[in-house]
């Protein structure tokens, strides 16, 4: 087998120095346990040295402490509260799925996002359309009470904090969705659920919304008429 790399920078004509090389390295390195052997503790250890006072040598972690990546900087952001009360604040900025999203640009990546993993994590007790009736739900789910249909008039008017403190935290016989659901995952599904909530509610398209959409209509009817696509 011919290797294309070695043969075109001259590797192969070092090779046999450079086996030689890690072969001393290997050995040299072989004579040294002094480190190996030297007084120390590994994690879980007991104490030896008496340092501690409880024995351990691994040392509990202080209170206080925040793991990197999980600084809750923003209260709205973090909890869905805002001085005590619901936020109707929509964070500025998400990382979806590794990317950095402003949510007020690219508001489409945001849903889709939050389609897709509602799709996967919400639906199949709320349905697809947000509206209670998920598979689960109608193959014999027996709770005291159903998912909620995200439609009702009462939800409708909920602050944007209160689904994401929903699924964060449950909310009476619905367990958390924290562990399946990161964060910034949870404010997508909020934004997609203001969609779905929106989708189930024409009635709300102001004048102005209406007039748009039958413009945007009758230009389409036109194109297929002249035979366009
Ligand atoms: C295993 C089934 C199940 C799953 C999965 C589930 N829910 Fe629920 N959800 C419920 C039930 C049941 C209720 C009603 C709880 C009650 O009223 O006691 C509910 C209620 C709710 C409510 C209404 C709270 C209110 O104010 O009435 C929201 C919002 C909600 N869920 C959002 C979500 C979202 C978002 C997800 C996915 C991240 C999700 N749920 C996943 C079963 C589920």
């Amino acid at each position: 087998m011919k290797f294309g790399l070695s043969s075109e920078f001259g590797l192969r004509k070092f090779l046999p120095k450079i086996s030689l090389l890690v072969f001393m390295s290997a050995t040299l390195a072989g004579c040294h346990t002094d480190m190996w052997y030297q007084a120390k503790v590994t994690p879980w250890d007991k104490d030896e040295s008496g340092t501690f006072k409880d024995g351990a040598a691994s040392r509990p972690v202080p209170k206080g402490t925040v793991a990197q990546g999980w600084a809750k900087l923003d209260e709205a952001e973090s909890t869905g509260f805002e001085n005590g009360k619901l936020t109707n604040k929509f964070p500025a900025r998400l990382t979806l799925d590794g990317d950095v999203v402003d949510t007020n640009t690219e508001m489409v990546k945001v849903m889709k996002r939050g389609k897709e993993r509602f799709h996967v994590v919400c639906s199949h007790c709320h349905g697809e359309a947000g509206d209670g009736q998920g598979m689960i739900t109608k193959r014999g789910l027996v709770l005291k009470r159903e998912p909620a249909n995200y439609h009702s008039e009462r939800l409708r008017k909920m602050p944007v904090g209160h689904f994401f403190d929903v699924m964060t935290h449950g909310f009476g016989t619905m367990y958390s969705q924290a562990s399946r659901v990161t964060p910034d995952d949870r404010w997508a599904i909020v934004a997609y659920i203001r969609a779905l909530q929106a989708s189930q509610n024409v009635n709300e398209f102001s004048a102005e919304d209406k007039k748009l959409m039958e413009e945007a209509a009758a230009a389409e009817a036109k194109k297929t008429e002249g035979g366009h696509h």
